[in-house]
């Protein structure tokens, strides 16, 4: 089997003297999608953080296209084409769609045009002039998502992107996760919707309590559906 993409082992997190994550283990191959799923408060959102390299001390390996990146800073691993889009959105409000979208820093060539990004999503493009604090919570998570896909980035971590959205909404945004798999980047995708991430996923690892205590693959997912419900429970 081809190296993973990404591959985290043994990954322990802390956010000052808490310590959160006990010991993670899970791989993305190039252009997988991988869901991390689990309970509220399990750790999914501290993994995502902890390979951006933006928590507060981290142990363990994380080894991106053959790269060591823990004890790395941020930026580093940004420059190594990964790119993390939080929960929050994080959409500037005095800036409009298109100053959103120009933000973040190109970080490798063969990024995704301004004008791909609004073929993307259309109803960026007609409110490209709108101001961030104007826009609907899907036109921010689409913004939020757009604006990352300029930088070059390969790998995309999305944490929650269908939170509180209209369910025609979660379903442009999956075809746009599906659009984005087919141009070959590779996604690690945080998920509550269990069912929205069944429809995308290559493979589903739970996490509890800060560690990857399963992984599922999409072509088991249907066999186990009553483990899943326990896991997750819903
Ligand atoms: N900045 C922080 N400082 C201290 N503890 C934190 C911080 N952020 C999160 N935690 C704690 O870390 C644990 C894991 O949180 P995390 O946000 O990773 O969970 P999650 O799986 O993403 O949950 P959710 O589904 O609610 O988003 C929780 O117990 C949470 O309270
Ligand atoms: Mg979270």
């Amino acid at each position: 089997m081809a190296e993973p993409l990404l591959k985290v082992s043994g990954l322990h997190a802390w956010y000052g003297e808490s310590h959160i994550l006990q010991g993670v283990d899970f791989e993305v191959g190039k252009g997988e999608i991988v869901t991390l799923l689990g309970r509220n408060g399990a750790g999914k959102t501290t993994t995502l953080k902890s390979v951006m390299g933006i928590v507060g001390k981290r142990q363990g390996k994380i080894v991106f296209d053959g790269e060591e990146t823990v004890g790395r800073p941020s930026d580093f691993i940004a420059r190594c084409g990964i790119a993390y889009c939080p929960e929050e959105r994080g959409i500037f409000a005095s800036l409009n769609v298109e100053e959103n979208l120009m933000l973040p820093p190109v970080v490798k060539p063969g990024g995704v045009t301004i004008d791909e990004i609004y073929k993307l999503f259309p109803n960026l493009l007609e409110r490209r002039r709108s101001q961030g604090t104007k826009l609907s919570g899907g036109e921010q998570q689409m913004l939020a998502i757009g604006r990352i896909l300029r930088t070059g980035a390969s790998m995309l971590l999305l944490d929650e992107p269908t939170e509180g959205l209209a369910p025609v909404i979660v379903q442009r945004i999956g075809e746009v996760i599906r659009q984005l798999k087919a141009r070959g980047f590779t996604v690690l995708l945080v998920e509550q919707n269990f069912r929205f991430a069944a429809t995308l996923a290559d493979r589903h690892y739970i996490v509890e309590d800060g560690r990857v205590i399963d992984m599922i693959k999409a072509a088991d997912v249907e066999r186990s559906i009553d483990k899943l419900h326990e896991y997750l429970g819903v």
